[in-house]
């Protein structure tokens, strides 16, 4: 607790860490996917991209995590361009993407071990992501054995794992039943608090986005651009049931309604 208490305390947050400056993006003979996206998101912000189908979101996370290279203008992230991916930068997508043929402890291994890190340091890194998952007593099942919601926590751990300043997580509870995700999203909350990374979180929730997001960042699409910027000051977690939530969630609403029609 001393330890939560002193991160907190000490935690300061540098500005434009992740600077997306100018992109436009086009795939190939298509129309602009995302058009001048201009953005700043400070270190340890944790960021909720909502917005309809096809406005961008996930082309974004892309050329963030350096799969993709803008068409237009650049990405920096802690002011250094984006030419590639990199270990800074983890993600995690919405279907797991656990390699089938490791144990869950050697998936989240797998991270350390390309960074080089030694055998006994590696283990010991992976227990203590998969105990703040919660899975520590299933190091050595194989992700088969496991149900969606199991699979995405060892997702977040193998990511976190690797030991990434930015975290881009597209869409990853949608699969995951009402009750599994509501979990997840309060486990969520509580390693970004311990942890402190940077989080780039898309959703087509708004009710998600206004649980987890530090500011929700609404997209609209053709071309994909970022049409409100909304920083939510409210104590996590938080309240569905609170006037402040109900007050956001009709604005979110709205704001998307009118985007998409
Ligand atoms: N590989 C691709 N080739 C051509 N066009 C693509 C490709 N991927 C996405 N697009 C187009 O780019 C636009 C943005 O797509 P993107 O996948 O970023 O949207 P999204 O906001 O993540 O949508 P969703 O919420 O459905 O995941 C869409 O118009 C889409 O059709
Ligand atoms: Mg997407």
């Amino acid at each position: 607790m001393i330890g939560q208490a002193l991160q907190r305390q000490t935690f300061v947050p540098i500005p434009d860490f992740i600077n997306v400056d100018s992109v436009s993006f086009r795939f190939d003979g298509r129309q602009l996917a995302l058009g001048n996206v201009k953005l700043t998101i400070p270190l340890g912000q944790f960021v909720c991209l909502l917005g309809p189908s096809g406005c961008g979101k996930t082309t974004l996370l892309n050329l963030i995590a350096g799969f993709l290279a803008p068409t237009d203008g650049y990405v920096f992230v802690n002011g250094k361009v984006v030419d590639g991916p990199g270990p800074d930068r983890g993600m995690v997508f919405q279907d797991y993407s656990l390699f089938p043929w490791l144990t869950v402890l050697k998936n989240i291994e797998f991270g350390p071990d390309i960074a080089g890190m030694r055998a006994s340091a590696r283990r010991e890194r992976a227990m203590h992501y998969l105990d703040l998952v919660n899975l520590g007593h299933i190091a050595d099942s194989y992700p088969t054995q496991l149900s969606g919601g199991m699979k995405q926590r060892v997702a977040i751990a193998r990511a976190l794992a690797a030991g990434p300043k930015v975290l881009l997580m597209d869409e990853p509870f949608a699969a995951l039943d009402a009750m599994t995700r509501s979990k997840l999203q309060l486990e969520l909350i509580r390693i970004h608090e311990l942890e402190r990374p940077t989080i780039l979180f898309v959703t087509h929730n708004i009710d998600e986005a206004i649980r987890l997001a530090d500011r929700v960042l609404v997209m609209s699409p053709n071309p994909g651009r970022v049409v409100s910027d909304v920083t939510i000051d409210m104590e996590k977690p938080r309240a569905r049931t609170s006037v402040e939530f109900s007050r956001l969630y009709d604005r979110f609403e709205a704001e998307i309604g009118l985007e998409s029609s």
